[in-house]
């Protein structure tokens, strides 16, 4: 399927289609008129699909992490809204638009730290906005384009990043950010599958990525999956990894990266960030534009998600802490950005990031 974008160039809107060897795997499409969620809760142990209907259903696949990953979230609620859309329009061809309103409030709230989903359901109510008659082709069709645009910056990311890296390197990686967490390739985890099929990169270690386990769970079958050696540490491990100069990249993604370049990322990348710096190892952000926040100054202004104490005080569905201690679980962290050596983007590298770097990256308009 082909669209022409706002400046005239053909755009492909097939983002199911998936690469080769070492990018196998799309974590969700859009099949036969149906929203199709991999349900990262079950990996790596049983691969199944969710099947959403209406706007209720994606908002709770996000909250509970069927589908997670800043990138991710977004495209789902994007798709979302169309399956919103579809139903409201039955119900009221003359209303539709304040009902998809409703139910574009409550996407938004379904996770608050990743500002890919308030971003992408901001440019599908705006698309909405235009529409006469039925709405639904034209909001899929822009679904569609968040999703390939997504899948595209990541490829060009994978690039600019693995450009960064000298043969031989070898790398730590954190949570996961590989197809599962985006529209397909990876944020971090694309500059490692660009550097890996470039034939640069040593050794791929991930940490484990307490308490979610999405490094040991996922990004360990992710890159199995997808033919890239990779060796697990405990998150404990980090530091240690680093001073035995194992690796000379941490190279992860973010959930949100304020006007002056503080990261919000999953819970431990300010553990990492620290550690980089003692050791002289560098530390590459990786990050699509649909994940800069202009509106907020800095880090202390995100909201972090806090998470049931159960994931830290249960493992594998048994408890694991003594009877009676209480748990303090929040979802991500922030590091500040004089932490950061290199931020990718698809729109280029930015060295030590800051204010006026990052404002070069602006959109001209909202
Ligand atoms: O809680 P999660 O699994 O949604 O957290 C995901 C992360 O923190 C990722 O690092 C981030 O979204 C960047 S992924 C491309």
């Amino acid at each position: 399927m082909h669209q022409m974008d706002s400046a005239g160039n053909e755009q492909s809107i097939a983002p199911e289609i998936i690469g080769d060897v070492h990018d196998s795997i799309r974590a969700i499409q859009w099949l036969d008129n149906r929203l199709c969620l991999l349900d990262q809760r079950r990996l790596p142990f049983e691969e199944c699909y969710q099947y959403p209907v209406d706007a209720v259903e994606v908002a709770g696949a996000i909250r509970d992490m069927v589908v997670r990953g800043a990138p991710a979230i977004g495209i789902t609620a994007a798709y979302g809204v169309v399956l919103a859309a579809r139903n409201r329009y039955a119900q009221s061809p003359d209303g539709w638009r304040d009902l998809l309103a409703e139910d574009i409030r409550m996407l938004a709230s379904a996770r608050p730290t990743a500002v890919n989903l308030s971003w992408a359901l901001r440019r599908m109510e705006r698309h909405s906005a235009a529409i006469a008659g039925d709405p639904v082709g034209e909001l899929l069709n822009e679904a569609r384009r968040i999703h390939a645009e997504d899948l595209a910056a990541n490829r060009r990311m994978g690039e600019h990043g693995a450009g960064l890296l000298r043969a031989g390197d070898s790398v730590l990686t954190h949570c996961n950010t590989g197809s599962l967490a985006t529209g397909g390739y990876g944020t971090a985890l694309g500059v490692i599958r660009s550097a890996w099929r470039a034939g640069g990169l040593n050794r791929v270690f991930a940490g484990e990525t307490r308490p979610w386990l999405q490094g040991a769970r996922l990004t360990a079958w992710e890159l199995t999956r997808d033919k890239i050696p990779v060796t697990l540490i405990t998150d404990n491990a980090a530091a240690y990894l680093m001073q035995t100069k194992q690796v000379q990249w941490v190279i992860l993604g973010a959930d949100r990266v304020t006007a002056n370049g503080d990261v919000i990322n999953k819970i431990g990348t300010y553990n990492l960030a620290i550690s980089c710096r003692h050791h002289g190892v560098r530390f590459m952000v990786v990050a699509p534009c649909s994940t800069l926040d202009f509106t907020l100054d800095d880090g202390q202004d995100v909201e972090i998600e806090q998470r049931p104490a159960e994931e830290v005080l249960n493992l594998a569905g048994r408890r694991i802490a003594a009877d009676g201690a209480a748990a303090w679980n929040p979802a991500f962290d922030i590091t500040p950005a004089g932490l950061v050596d290199y931020l990718v983007t698809e729109n280029g590298v930015i060295q030590a990031p800051d204010r006026q770097k990052l404002a070069a990256l602006k959109p001209a308009s909202p």
